[in-house]
Order: C-alpha cells, then sequence, then structure tokens
C-alpha cells in the first residue's frame, strides 16, 4: 500500500464521519481460525476479499461481524473459532461511529471466557459491548430465513434487537434460563414432584422477561415492515409487495389494542397468559406459550414466501430484508452498519444487484468475498475508493487500492 493511499484514505474517512456511517478502519487478529495473525487497514468503501475456496475469506467477515454481536453468524460454538496455535483467539478493531474514533479488543478462550476492551476500558459484560459496532451480513445461508425453521427467524430478530438495544442481551439469556427451570417443573409437577409455590415464582420471571422479549419485537417489527416493503417494491419495480408479520404473541388480540400497549400490559398479560394455560403446561411438561414458540411470516401478494415462493422470490424477499435492517439500524442509530456481503453477489441476478448497489453506494462501507476478483465490485466503488485483497489459506497475498 502507498503512502498516498493511506492518506487518501485517512481523509476519505473523515469524511465519512461527517456522512454518518460506520466505518471500521482496522482489524486485527491473532490466531483465529485459520489466521495465525492479521493485520489490515480498510478502505472506507468497498472492500473486495476474494480467493479460492476454503482459504479464510468468509472467516475474515466472520471476524468483523464478531466485534457487533460476540458470536458468528455461522452455526455452531464460539470456541471453534479458535485457531490450532493456542487455546484462545483475539480479535481487535480501530472503528468510527458518531464521529468518533473508538478501539475494542476482544479475546476468547476455550475456557469459554470473554476478555473484553473498549476504548482501553474493560468491560465485564457482553451487552456493554454489542451493538457498539453494528454489522449486517448477507449470506447465502440466509435464505435459510425463508426456507428454514421458526428458530432462524426468531435468531435473526432478536439479533437485530440485541444490536439496537444492548440492554436485551441480558433479558434474552433470562428468559432461557427461566424457561429452562420452569420447563424442568412442569415435568416433575406432572410427575407427582415440584412445588407449586417455585412455579408461581418462575412465572412471575418468564413474563418479566417474556413480555419484554414480545413487547421489543413488536416494535421492531412495526419498524422493519415498511423499510422491507419499500425495499421489496423498488426491487420488483411495484409488481410485488412482500408484509412480514408475527406469528403468536398476543395475535388473539387485536392490533389496534396492541398498539397502545405498554411494557408492563405486555408483561401482566404474559402472566395471564401462563395461569390460564398452567394445567396443560403441567399436563404437557413444557411451556406452550411465549416467545420462544413464534414465528415470522413472509407473504408476497398474499401467499406464504416459505410454501409458494419461488428461488428467485425468496432470494428477492430475502434481499428486502437485508435492505430492511440496514434502513432500521440507520434510523436507530442515525449511522448506516458495515454490510458483509459474504459470496451473495455473483448470484443475484441485475436487478437485484443494481437495487444493492444503490443502496450501498457512497453510503455504506462494505465488504465482499468472491472466488475471483469481480468486475462489477467497480460500481460498488465509492468514487474509486476501495481495497481488493487476495486470501490463500489465511495469509494476505495481495492488496491493491482499487
Ligand atoms: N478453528 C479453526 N482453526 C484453524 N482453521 C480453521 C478453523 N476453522 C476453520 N478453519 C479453516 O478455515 C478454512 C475455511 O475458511 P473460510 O470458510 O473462510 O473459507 P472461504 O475462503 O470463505 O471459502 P469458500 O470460498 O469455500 O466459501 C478451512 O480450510 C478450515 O479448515
Ligand atoms: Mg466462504
Amino acid at each position: 500500500m502507498t503512502l498516498g493511499s493511506e492518506s487518501k484514505r485517512r481523509e476519505q474517512n473523515q469524511k465519512n464521519a461527517v456522512k454518518g456511517i460506520m466505518i471500521l478502519e482496522r482489524l486485527t487478529l491473532t490466531n483465529f481460525r485459520n489466521y495465525r495473525g492479521f493485520d489490515l487497514e480498510w478502505s472506507p468503501g468497498v472492500n473486495m476479499i476474494w480467493g479460492a475456496n476454503a482459504q479464510g475469506k468468509t472467516n475474515l467477515l466472520e471476524a468483523i461481524y464478531f466485534l457487533s454481536a460476540y458470536s458468528s453468524f455461522r452455526p455452531g460454538v464460539v470456541g471453534e473459532m479458535v485457531g490450532k496455535s493456542g487455546d484462545f483467539f483475539y480479535v481487535g478493531g480501530d472503528f468510527i461511529s458518531g464521529g468518533l474514533k473508538h478501539t475494542v479488543k476482544a479475546g476468547y478462550s476455550l475456557r469459554k471466557k470473554y476478555a473484553l476492551k473498549l476504548d482501553g476500558n474493560v468491560k465485564r459484560r457482553l451487552g456493554d459491548m454489542i451493538g457498539v459496532l453494528n454489522a449486517v451480513v448477507f449470506s447465502p445461508d440466509d435464505l435459510f430465513l425463508m426456507k428454514g425453521n421458526p428458530e432462524e427467524r426468531r435468531r435473526f430478530l432478536d439479533g437485530e434487537i440485541a444490536q439496537m438495544s444492548p440492554q436485551s442481551y441480558a433479558v434474552f439469556q433470562r428468559y432461557h434460563k427461566t424457561l429452562r427451570q420452569r420447563n424442568n417443573l412442569l415435568k416433575e409437577l406432572r410427575d407427582g414432584g415440584g412445588d407449586s409455590a417455585v412455579l408461581a415464582a418462575f412465572d412471575r420471571q418468564l413474563a418479566e422477561s417474556g413480555g419484554y422479549i414480545l413487547w421489543k419485537r413488536k416494535e421492531a417489527l412495526d419498524r422493519l415492515l415498511p423499510l422491507t416493503r419499500l425495499a421489496h417494491r423498488r426491487i420488483t419495480d411495484g409488481r410485488e409487495e412482500l408484509i412480514l408479520s408475527y406469528v403468536g404473541g398476543f395475535d388473539f388480540l387485536k392490533e389496534s389494542e396492541l398498539r397502545r400497549f405498554s411494557l408492563v400490559q405486555w408483561q401482566d398479560t404474559f402472566y395471564d397468559v401462563l395461569q390460564d394455560l398452567r394445567k396443560e403446561d403441567i399436563r404437557r411438561g413444557t411451556t406452550t406459550f411465549g416467545p420462544h414458540r413464534d414465528d415470522i411470516s413472509f407473504t408476497v401478494n398474499g401467499d406464504d414466501v416459505k410454501k409458494f415462493g419461488s428461488q428467485g422470490q425468496q432470494r428477492t424477499a430475502t434481499l428486502a430484508l437485508k435492505i430492511g435492517e440496514l434502513e432500521l439500524m440507520k434510523g436507530q442509530r442515525g449511522e448506516y452498519p458495515i454490510l458483509l456481503l459474504d459470496d451473495v453477489l455473483s448470484e443475484l441476478d441485475q436487478d437485484r444487484r443494481t437495487a444493492l448497489i444503490g443502496v450501498v453506494n457512497e453510503k455504506i462501507q462494505t465488504f465482499i468475498t468472491g472466488t475471483k476478483e469481480q468486475d462489477f465490485i467497480h460500481r460498488f466503488l465509492h468514487n474509486g475508493n476501495g481495497l481488493s485483497i487476495q486470501i490463500a489459506g489465511g495469509v494476505v497475498l495481495s492488496s491493491k487500492s482499487v
């Protein structure tokens, strides 16, 4: 990299800081997957990461994503990201958000311990770190959002919520812990043991965290719906309308009623439902109602995309959802998040690619992986502000400004 291009990059970073986008300036890795070490300054515009299969392209996106969610977007446990030359990995990043420079350092050891620092200060809770940097990832696996189980869609929505309201992370954890305890107790009660006074305490705890989750999911979906619908309309030239709706929750209540619900009402109503279903829950030995059983439905022109959508329609809906996600975060934080596109560009047809480029152009720092250094990345370039790196075996083979 020449000194000239570095100073140009710095200048561009400063301009972008004013424009309201998040920019990852630098990433450092130690013993992360197949990277023994890595240290690179990125372009504030488009970064193309290319190379043959299994060389570490997705691993790099995963490392960047880790700095936003402290987990992976790929299935599996965090420990799997620890490389072979030690029992820990380390990811560090310098980034700009809110016009200010920040530094994060995050370590994870096989003893399941995180070591976290933000701007030099030690942070003990993940909730203090999640969402400080925001990232949206779009990978071929995202098609499972349309085709897969409800669990995938819940994970998507909850991930959104955690990035936007960091305090919610602890609530999700609390909910799942209480749910496990309550389910164990329900089985005991069914089999003639257990203490029903303890059940009453679990009901209260579950309603408190569960009501909060339902409340947050409703809010997130209400915001996401118009943004996704608009993106979808643009991609399909107004021919198709995508609607997202929440399935489950309090769908026995009217929308107009729910709209006025306060957090306490969500929690109280949840508690009431648990009381109504208590006998049934004991009989079945499990909690039959709650956010852990809900889903999101996607319909295009009234038909369920999951059941009736073509491959193309499912792709379009997924792309619209991702664009909606970018706009949602921008609306919440006042800044566009970082965008990670894993192997998706070559899979999109011309219209969809154009739609995506239209959103990204000049305003979102983007990281794109592919097996070839593709020509179309030039269409993503922000005034010729881009970087292209070739990866082989967890090492940067070449790097050039484009
Ligand atoms: N914990 C780990 N330690 C060391 N190497 C790992 C670890 N986890 C994964 N790898 C290696 O990383 C490589 C895969 O990297 P990655 O998924 O980033 O490939 P890719 O370049 O995106 O390939 P593709 O083009 O196929 O998507 C594999 O060779 C795998 O063995
Ligand atoms: Mg890959």
